[in-house]
């Protein structure tokens, strides 16, 4: 019968026969899915895993934090941060299209996560040793969708790491790919990771990114993630988390209202909270959260966020609309 106990065991003894005394890597996101794949490697083969976590500065309040203190005490994983920050600000710099952001932010991503993987591999190559797989943590229902089967990942290096081969060709190791997310989540729970990873809602790999109607900057950037770290605390107070979906919070940095605080008059930005409910984010309708809920969040993010003077809901199902603004 399924349990847990059971699935961990199996995928332990598959991943250590797949992997043998080969080194892999593997590519934290912050989200659910790589960090549970990753923790099960960790169990099969310790160290001979290395994650890689690239911080592109468009996470929310705390989860850069999460992955390189919770996660790593949690699994005690070997974790290689690199920190491109500055390196996505200025890719982002002028650009306010919402595709070519997408675009920028997962080519930047590519080019910095390649570098990484390339530079573990000469270490290793250094070493002795021989860099062999690429852990992903695709579930059931990515299987079915792109048609089954297993593929290797044919990364083409646009960086020339002295003496390394243009094409890195790694193997893939899969380990949640009979799971559903809720079974990837019991797993991750069984494993020892903590609530704040293993009961995450979705969150688009662009980040924050794409939560900045405009041009994407350092001080916009943290002004939303003050906004949006003041929306999922009172979530959460609230007793909400498990009824809504996600709640993308909004910067509209191309807009100006006028507003009135203390005794002035005020011209800044609006903050949009977009709840949503959905059973797979094909279609999703706006939450009806409590009013005093809603109040709550508005009153705070107006009071303690420089620059905000308005909060708006969003109330448009998907379709039309989509969950996320950009
Ligand atoms: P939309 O906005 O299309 O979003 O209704 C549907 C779901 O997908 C998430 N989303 C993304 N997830 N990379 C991701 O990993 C992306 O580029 C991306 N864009 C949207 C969104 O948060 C929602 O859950």
């Amino acid at each position: 019968s399924w349990t847990t106990g059971n699935v961990i065991e199996e995928q332990v003894a598959a991943i250590r026969a797949q992997v043998g005394t080969k080194r892999a890597i593997c590519g934290l996101s912050g989200g659910v899915d790589s960090a549970v794949a990753a923790a099960l490697v960790q169990k099969a083969i310790g160290d001979q895993l290395t994650c890689v976590y690239v911080d592109h500065g468009l996470m929310r309040k705390g989860e850069t934090e999460q992955v390189e203190k919770d996660f790593v005490a949690a699994t005690g994983v070997q974790l290689k941060v690199v920190d491109a920050q500055e390196r996505f600000l200025t890719a982002l710099a002028g650009v306010s299209e919402p595709e070519a952001k997408r675009k920028i932010i997962g080519r930047e991503f590519i080019r910095v996560f390649e570098q990484a993987q390339a530079e573990i591999v000469a270490e290793a190559g250094a070493e002795g040793e021989d860099v062999a797989f690429l852990v992903q943590g695709t579930l059931y229902p990515d299987v079915v969708e792109s048609g089954g089967g297993t593929g290797t990942a044919n990364i083409k290096s646009h960086h020339n790491v002295g003496g390394l081969p243009e094409d890195l060709e790694f193997e893939l190791v899969e380990p949640l790919r009979q799971l559903f997310k809720d079974e990837v989540r019991m797993v991750g729970s069984e494993l020892g990771l903590p609530d704040e990873i293993v009961q995450r809602q979705p969150f688009p790999g662009p980040g924050l990114g794409i939560r900045i109607v405009g041009e994407v900057t350092k001080e916009r950037l943290d002004l939303l993630r003050e906004a949006d770290a003041i929306a999922r605390e009172e979530l959460t107070a609230a007793g909400l988390d498990r009824e809504i979906w996600q709640c993308p919070v909004v910067l509209l940095a191309d807009v100006r209202s006028v507003g009135v605080q203390g005794d002035g008059r005020t011209y800044g930005h609006p903050i949009v909270l977009r709840p949503v409910s959905s059973e797979d984010a094909m279609t999703a309708d706006w939450s009806r959260l409590p009013y005093d809920v809603l109040g709550k969040i508005s009153t705070r993010i107006t009071n303690e966020v420089d620059d905000v003077n308005r909060v708006v809901l969003d109330i448009t199902s998907k379709p039309p609309g989509t969950i996320e603004w950009e």
